[in-house]
């Protein structure tokens, strides 16, 4: 019953895409659990890639079951336009499942996350505006519309009627701030987005919402299913599941850096919740970190850097979202965010990505501690946001590497500077470091014996 969970170490994009894709080679069954589309994972094979916003990193194994869990929101037009690019490529979905307790992004949800990123201006979070956070906030307040739903059309119609209202009036509120905020800022001169004040949004039209919903639901209705007893099944017959995590620990709702974080649990343990399973099914946790760090959006972020080096990470490191296009910041490997991350999610193995990125980078810095503004040293973590948002990284500086590590296949292969920097974080966080990423194809990866 190997119960595998895969999860970001840092603040997302760690390339856990790419790790899932390669050690689903000796499961059966691949999870996502919770999230949406607003990641992007990405894998690489023999030079073709492909990016999954939706579908488990699973999907180019034909013979896997992947399945997306109660945990994950769903945007249907998304994940229907992942299937049809799949298909169009000659990948299968014949094994892809989808939880029918999964929830819904609806149209409301992508236009009230656009809308609240605008108000908040200066200290907006920088969301994927995909709608992610007021989908869950329906889902807590038990309004959501569910996966099942879909395929009734008269629950499916009295739940978006009553979904809907108080959302076309927090729009309009929300609108009538942002005309405040504009006409304060002297942007009177800019067309507002969406129908003129007082006119009705056609894209809340009830009718039409229910047409296509129902639509949605007919081409779904294969791959529906209940997905916890789908994994149950395969865990009690000794087959190994993985369950793939979006995001990362650091955006954890509970854990990261509220609020600069996502909707959803993005840590090891929220792996039971959001595909169903007991905290005893999961056996072993990975966690994904890169070599260096990187964050979309705002947030605090103590190694970053606005430099000239940060600068030649974006460059090398081809460091612009899967999902939205947007510069990531990048910095320093923090190894006390990381040594928090081990311990959140009791890791037991680590994959350091990316490693091919420090290349020609000169001296490589760690943050081993930080300095408070008071000047307190601090050895962990800290649990209080404004302390983390003025604390200062203090480094240990490691010796750096010229040579190009694209062709490196075994650890052998790799400088005694980046070996040397390896067993640095590894004996830092007190986890063995089990693959390491060169490149972003599949083939670009070392594996460690433990
Ligand atoms: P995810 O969200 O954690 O799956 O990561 P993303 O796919 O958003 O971002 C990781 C990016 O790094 C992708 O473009 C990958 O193809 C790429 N990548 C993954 N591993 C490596 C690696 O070891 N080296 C390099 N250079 N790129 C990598
Ligand atoms: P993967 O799975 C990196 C960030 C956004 C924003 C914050 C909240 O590819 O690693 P949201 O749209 O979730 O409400 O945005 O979280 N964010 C990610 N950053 N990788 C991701 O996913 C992310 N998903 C969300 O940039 O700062
Ligand atoms: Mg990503």
């Amino acid at each position: 019953m190997p119960g595998v969970v895969i999860v970001g170490a840092q603040w997302g994009d760690e390339g856990k895409g790419k790790i899932t894709d390669l050690l689903a080679e000796n499961a059966e069954v691949i999870v996502r659990f919770q999230g949406g589309n607003n990641a992007g994972h990405t894998i690489v094979r023999d030079g073709e890639e492909f990016k999954f916003h939706l579908i488990p990193s699973g999907i180019l194994h034909s013979t896997k079951t992947c399945v997306i869990g109660n945990g994950v929101v769903v945007d249907p037009r998304v994940l229907l336009g992942e299937i049809d690019g799949l298909k169009r490529a000659g990948v299968s979905v014949g094994n892809l499942r989808l939880s029918a307790n999964a929830h819904l992004i609806m149209p409301y949800h992508v236009l009230l996350d656009q809308a609240g990123e605008t108000k908040l201006g200066k200290l907006s979070i920088g969301t994927t505006r995909r709608g992610i956070g007021p989908c869950y906030a329906d889902k807590a307040l038990r309004l959501g519309i569910r996966v099942q739903d879909l395929l009734d059309e008269k629950i499916l119609r009295t739940k978006i009627r009553a979904a809907l209202e108080p959302k076309q009036q927090a729009l309009r509120e929300l609108s009538v701030q942002r005309r405040k905020l504009r006409k304060e800022a002297g942007e009177e001169a800019k067309a507002p987005a969406g129908p003129a004040p007082g006119a009705p949004d056609p894209r809340l039209d009830l009718h039409t919402m229910v047409e296509e919903h129902v639509n949605y639901g007919h081409r779904l209705e294969p791959h529906i299913a209940d997905t916890a007893k789908l994994c149950w099944d395969a865990l009690d017959a000794d087959q190994t599941v993985i369950f793939e995590g979006a995001q990362a620990t650091l955006l954890d709702l509970d854990h990261g850096t509220y609020p600069f974080v996502t909707s959803s649990n993005p840590i090891a343990g929220a792996a039971t919740v959001g595909a169903g399973v007991g905290p005893t099914d999961i056996t072993e946790v990975w966690g994904i970190a890169k070599a260096y760090a990187t964050r979309v959006g705002a947030g605090p972020f103590p190694t970053e850097l606005e430099d000239e080096t940060g600068e030649r990470m974006v460059e090398r490191g081809h460091e612009f979202g899967t999902t939205t296009g947007r510069r990531r910041r990048c910095g320093w490997m923090d190894l006390i965010a990381l040594r928090y991350a081990v311990r959140l999610n009791r890791m037991d193995s680590l994959a350091i990505t990316k490693l091919d990125v420090l290349s020609g980078l000169g001296p490589l810095r760690v943050a081993v501690r930080y300095r408070s503004k008071e000047g307190a040293v601090l050895d962990s973590f800290p649990y209080h946001q404004s302390i983390l948002h003025s604390a200062t990284p203090e480094y240990e500086e490691l010796p750096g590497f010229d040579e190009d590590l694209g062709e490196c296949r075994e650890e052998k292969d790799l400088p005694q500077a980046a070996r040397d920097y390896l067993d640095y974080i590894s004996d830092f966080v007190g986890v063995p470091i089990r693959l390491v990423g060169v490149g972003p194809d599949r083939a670009q990866t070392i594996r460690i014996d433990a």
